[in-house]
């Protein structure tokens, strides 16, 4: 067969995939014990959405977004990101109050692909709208990093800035811009032509990092209430207990961030991609969209980049409650019967597709992680059948009523 998935996407098969589930499930369990509820929005959006809301001068959607024109003229664009779609959805919903948006899925950005970065990746995040608090930056930091740290990333550290907001930023800029020009004849040529839209890009400029090393930061520029807003979020983050090293030269890659900005840096994984995660305050995002003002803060975490970071720990085996071995080929109609009984009773349970030998039909529980194989075979007359605990052994005999009770009690 010479068709292959599409360059920079991939197929997540089992073993590999269990991995997969055990993350997502405990960021459900995560999300939801912070108060985040279940937000599902468009895997596309109108091209402007991003344009005007993640920025026009940003990499993402100079270079890297997914744009087709559908049967009915309209620019549509692959979501490079979960954040201007989810304050698009609040602000089409009325934007009144505050929302605590939890998602998750496929985003799509046209990157050159490499262990790590993507065309298709997957997504997990939370939004907390309607509120400039810097509690609630300190909760999405922290919901952040005990998730992470809950699951197992190996040296797992948060880094934390502050880019200030409409008052102080513009003149930060003019500052920056000025020690840039300065230095112009040393800055790449897409930094070149950054500098005069948004200079903060040369800050994030792969290739002039040993330039920028010095630059100013927008830390050492911020005005009394972001300074204050931003002494509010460290102090939070260290009276609960999250370690965080503040990081001058962050700035994050999208336009729409003011004040707190930060990422989650995993250390098994390749300096130009360690970054597990990364989000931040974004006040002015609903504004440039085109609606009220309406300010908010979150984050999003690569899940691909997560099960890269933990790969050493091997794949995960399947777990089962029971596996029902079909002894006899008579009674395969009675074994199906009560396969759906022990999964009607909230059993992970199952059997194999067709008739096969006893001894291959035990080695498939073994390969499926079973805790215990349910025989039906010679006692099925009186009704019974032979439970086998696969982890010491034993086996005894009971009535097929029974069974589901007693395994669910173990
Ligand atoms: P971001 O830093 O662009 O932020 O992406 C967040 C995370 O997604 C990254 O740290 C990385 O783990 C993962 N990621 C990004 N691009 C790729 C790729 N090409 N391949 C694999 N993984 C990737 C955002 O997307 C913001 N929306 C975060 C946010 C939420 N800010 C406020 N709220």
């Amino acid at each position: 067969m010479n068709l292959r998935a599409p360059k920079g996407t991939d197929d997540i098969l089992p073993p590999a995939s269990r991995r997969w589930r055990v993350l997502l499930r405990s960021w459900d369990d995560w999300s939801e014990r912070f108060g985040y509820d279940l937000v599902q929005i468009p895997v596309f959006e109108m091209t402007e959405v991003f344009a005007r809301g993640v920025g026009e001068s940003t990499e993402v959607v100079q270079k890297q977004m997914y744009t087709f024109t559908d049967k009915g003229g309209r620019s549509l664009t692959l979501r490079p990101e979960g954040t201007a779609g989810v304050v698009r959805a609040f602000i089409e919903a009325g934007g009144a109050g505050e929302l605590k948006a939890s998602y998750a899925g496929p985003m799509f950005r046209y990157e050159r692909p490499q262990a790590g970065r993507r065309r298709q990746f997957y997504q997990v995040g939370i939004e907390y709208l309607g509120t400039d608090s810097p509690d609630a930056d300190a909760e999405v930091v922290e919901m952040g990093y005990r998730y992470l740290a809950d699951i197992g990333v190996p040296g797992l550290v948060v880094r934390l800035n502050s880019l200030g907001d409409q008052e102080c930023r513009p003149h930060y800029l003019e500052t920056l811009r000025e020690w840039l020009r300065e230095r112009i004849e040393q800055l790449c040529e897409d930094s070149r032509a950054a500098l005069p839209v948004n200079p903060l890009r040369v800050l994030d400029c792969k290739v002039c990092q040993p330039i920028v090393a010095d630059a100013p930061s927008p830390v050492d520029h911020l005005c009394d209430p972001c300074a204050s807003h931003f002494e509010t979020v460290k102090g939070r983050l260290d009276s609960i207990g999250v370690p965080f090293e503040l990081d001058r030269r962050l700035v994050r890659g999208l336009d729409y961030y003011t004040r707190t900005a930060f990422e989650y840096i995993g250390t098994e994984l390749d300096a130009a991609q360690n970054a597990v995660g990364g989000g931040g305050r974004y006040d002015g995002l609903a504004e440039a969209l085109g609606g009220p003002s309406i300010p908010g803060v979150g984050l999003a975490l690569g899940i691909d980049r997560i099960v890269l970071s933990t790969e050493d720990t091997a794949d995960l085996p399947a777990v089962l409650d029971v596996y029902v071995v079909v002894a006899d080929a008579e009674l395969r109609g009675a074994a199906l019967d009560l396969l759906s009984t022990l999964r009607r009773a909230g059993l992970r349970a199952d059997t194999s597709p067709e008739q096969r030998s006893v001894k291959a039909q035990f080695r498939a529980a073994d390969r499926n992680g079973a805790r215990a194989a349910l025989i039906v075979g010679d006692e099925w007359g009186e009704g019974k059948v032979a439970v086998k605990d696969l982890r010491n052994g034993t086996q005894l005999t009971m009535h097929s009523e029974e069974v589901a009770a007693w395994l669910s009690s173990r």
